[in-house]
């Protein structure tokens, strides 16, 4: 309860700052969410949006989850992901994976963590596609860390099979995707790979749209 108390009362003390120091802080929010990215990350604590990209409330919409993964048939993100691109028009979309990630570390090992193998299952997969390039790296934090990198890499690659993407290439330049890695030693975030609309997909992954539309596109 202590522990929970101590949040609350943080709170307080942060709004009251807040509008110390820009009375009109909190007015200008309620009325106004126009953020131009959609971050996907890592659900690590460390690893906070808004805090390392040194941006406000209202700038960035956020989504994280374990290893910051792009599941096709993940309801939740879907939902993000349909919101941020139809409704709010975000303009960049930025996975960001991170050294150190436990996830991955999980992923690596062969641990039965339950429940959690479902989810960490599809990064055996980028280790499985990857193999050759990271059984080269015999120091095994070196082979964790490109293995972030690699994951980070086909998450990106997955957002661009996603319809909700493509549907909206279809009539304009955006979203654009990134896919970036932050380092929790030096707090710096490394680009790793942008896919825009004009990148060209493998066939088999591309939706024709002239077809016959869904009602999930
Ligand atoms: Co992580």
């Amino acid at each position: 309860m202590e522990e929970y108390n101590k949040l609350l009362k943080q709170n307080k003390d942060w709004a009251q700052s807040q509008t110390e120091k820009d009375p009109d802080f909190f007015k200008r929010l309620v009325n106004l969410q126009t953020p131009h990215f959609l971050w996907i990350g890592c659900s690590d604590s460390r690893v906070p949006a808004n805090e390392i990209t040194n941006t406000q409330p209202g700038e960035i919409f956020v989504h994280r989850n374990i290893a910051n993964l792009v599941i096709s048939t993940d309801l939740n993100f879907l939902s993000v992901l349909k919101y941020a691109v139809e409704i709010l028009k975000v303009k960049h979309i930025i996975v960001t994976g991170h050294y150190g990630c436990g996830g991955i570390a999980a992923s690596m090992s062969n641990i039965n963590f339950g429940l959690l193998n479902k989810w960490l299952r599809p990064i055996k997969d980028v280790y499985f596609k990857y193999q050759k390039e990271l059984e080269i790296i015999t120091n095994e934090q070196k082979r964790a860390e490109r293995l972030v990198e690699l994951n980070t890499i086909e998450q990106v690659r997955n957002l661009a099979k996603i319809s909700t993407v493509q549907k909206s290439w279809a009539n304009s330049e955006f979203p654009v995707l990134h896919g970036c890695v932050y380092s929790l030693e030096n707090g710096v975030i490394k680009h790793l790979i942008t896919i825009d609309s004009k990148t060209e997909l493998p066939a088999i992954y591309r939706f024709d749209f002239k077809q016959e539309e869904t009602e999930d596109n």
